[in-house]
């Protein structure tokens, strides 16, 4: 038997260990946004460590301004490419947890009707699962074969969906011990459940808060009605005149650096046989909304959007109370492409926002950080191997697909440590991230591990 495919064999015969391991992890309440559970986050930044330095791979904690990373080492100095894996051990909140069938922190495996088989729990998929595919197939290989088959660095973050704030400082004061050839990423999905599936674009994001304010204390709206400012009327406004009839984003360079789809990728893309109707069905809608003139996967993944994540202001208790309330509030994303730059972004929203705003009122705002969005060369050579090692294991041709979601790190390989990254997961698309009842597929898992094993093999031939 080649090395490979003992590697592989051994992973099949490990498998409910791994799964064990994986439960452990799981287990541990890593929210990273709500700061009462950064405790668990420490513990599960020194699970991980340890895990690593079990397995042969030397790790350590390192302390952030925020939740703290993992940093591991495997270097024989093999000849092939150095390789950083990178993932994310921290969670989403888990609210609102009455609709959630399990404790979302108590994984369990769950036999659907079809007879396939999930793990439920917070994180199984997003992103834990996922990491854990590619310490197994490590530990694998290294238990096989006495090594790695390439160098390798690893990379565990815990603010991912957080917005990743301690990252940038992180990643320039670690340069030299984390640059590598290029980076591997596993935080996104596989095509469908047969079909695995490599991220050549990933949109880019940018965020914003604002908080417009009218009168000195909310009014009694009969009293005043019909002279003073309503807050919640122009917050509306604001978002109304947001998009134009054909589903257009108005604010002014907008679409700058937006990136027509280069041929080859557009006929890839038609030939991947979407249904929107499916796509939208399996959430109980039906007609895709957005830009009039695009096709529904250019929507998902090549054209920039914005939406509204939050909108609140005035009276939400029981009941009626007749009341103009003093301030309105409302939390928007704009998902990026291209070249569009997200200070400027930022900057033509915040003008749109002040012309709107009455000249007796007043507007705050809450910056977060944006980052830009990504495309790969489709001609890297390591898209080729990761292709190769995909077909193996899955049987099916890997599709090349964008992707409409963001991971800010990826553009920050790219910018402060010149790496490229292979985007390869195993998430499907019910697989209900950041939702009650998020799952993973035991397949995912499974064949995910023996994946990376791949991968690994086939990034080592020259
Ligand atoms: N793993 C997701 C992003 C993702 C999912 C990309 C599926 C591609 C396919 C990641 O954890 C995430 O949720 N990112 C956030 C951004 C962050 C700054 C909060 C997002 O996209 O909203
Ligand atoms: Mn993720
Ligand atoms: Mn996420």
């Amino acid at each position: 038997m080649s090395s490979i495919d003992k590697v592989l064999s051994r992973i099949d015969t490990n498998f409910d260990a791994s799964l064990g391991r994986l439960f452990e992890l799981l287990k541990i309440k890593s929210i990273s946004t709500d700061p009462a559970f950064a405790g668990p986050c420490k513990d599960a930044a020194a699970w991980l460590a340890a895990e690593l330095n079990a397995i042969g791979i030397e790790a350590s904690v390192r302390e952030t301004t925020g939740h703290p990373m993992v940093v591991g080492h495997r270097k024989s100095g093999k000849p092939g490419p150095h390789v950083l894996f990178y993932g994310h051990y921290d969670v989403q909140p888990v609210d609102p947890l009455e609709l959630w069938e399990n404790d979302p922190f108590e994984p369990s495996i769950k036999t659907r009707e079809d007879g396939s088989k999930v793990i439920m729990a917070r994180g199984s998929s997003d992103d834990k699962g996922q990491l854990m595919t590619f310490v197994e197939a490590a530990r694998a290989y290294i238990e096989e074969t006495g090594d790695l088959p390439v160098d390798v660095t690893i990379l565990f973050e815990g603010e991912e969906e957080s917005g990743s704030p301690s990252l940038q400082p992180f990643l320039e004061a670690n340069k030299d011990e984390l640059s590598c050839d290029m980076a591997l990423v596993c935080d996104t999905g596989m095509w469908d459940a047969e079909t695995p599936a490599i991220g050549v674009m990933l949109r880019g994001m940018v965020g914003d808060e604002i908080v417009v304010k009218a009168a000195s204390r909310d009014l009694h709206s009969g009293l005043y009605g019909g002279s003073a400012q309503n807050p919640n009327h122009i917050v509306a406004g604001i978002i109304a005149g947001l998009h134009d009839e054909n589903g257009k984003v108005t604010l002014p360079g907008f679409y700058d650096g937006v990136i027509e789809l280069p041929e080859d990728v557009s006929t890839m893309w038609d030939n991947l046989g979407f249904s929107v109707e499916d796509f939208l069905g399996d959430v109980g809608l039906k007609y895709p909304r957005g830009e009039k003139d695009r096709k529904p996967l250019e929507h998902l993944w090549s054209r920039p959007t914005v939406e509204v994540n939050g909108m609140w202001g005035g009276y939400q208790g029981a009941g009626s109370k007749t009341v103009i309330p003093a301030k309105a509030h409302a939390k928007f994303t704009f998902r990026l492409v291209g070249d569009q730059d997200p200070d400027k972004i930022q900057q033509a929203f915040r003008a749109y926002v002040r012309s709107k705003v009455p000249a007796d009122c007043s507007v705050e705002f809450t910056a977060k950080e944006g980052s830009p969005a990504l495309r790969l060369d489709l001609h890297m050579p390591a898209l080729e191997k990761g292709e190769i090692a995909l077909k193996k294991e899955w049987g099916k041709e890997a599709a090349l697909v964008g992707m409409g979601g963001s991971i800010p790190i990826v553009g920050d390989f790219k910018r402060f440590l010149g790496m490229d990254t292979l985007l390869i997961g195993y998430g499907l698309e019910d697989d209900q991230i950041h939702s009650p009842n998020e799952k993973y597929n035991l397949t995912s898992f499974h064949k995910g591990t023996r994946s990376w094993a791949r991968v690994l093999d086939e990034l080592s031939k020259s």
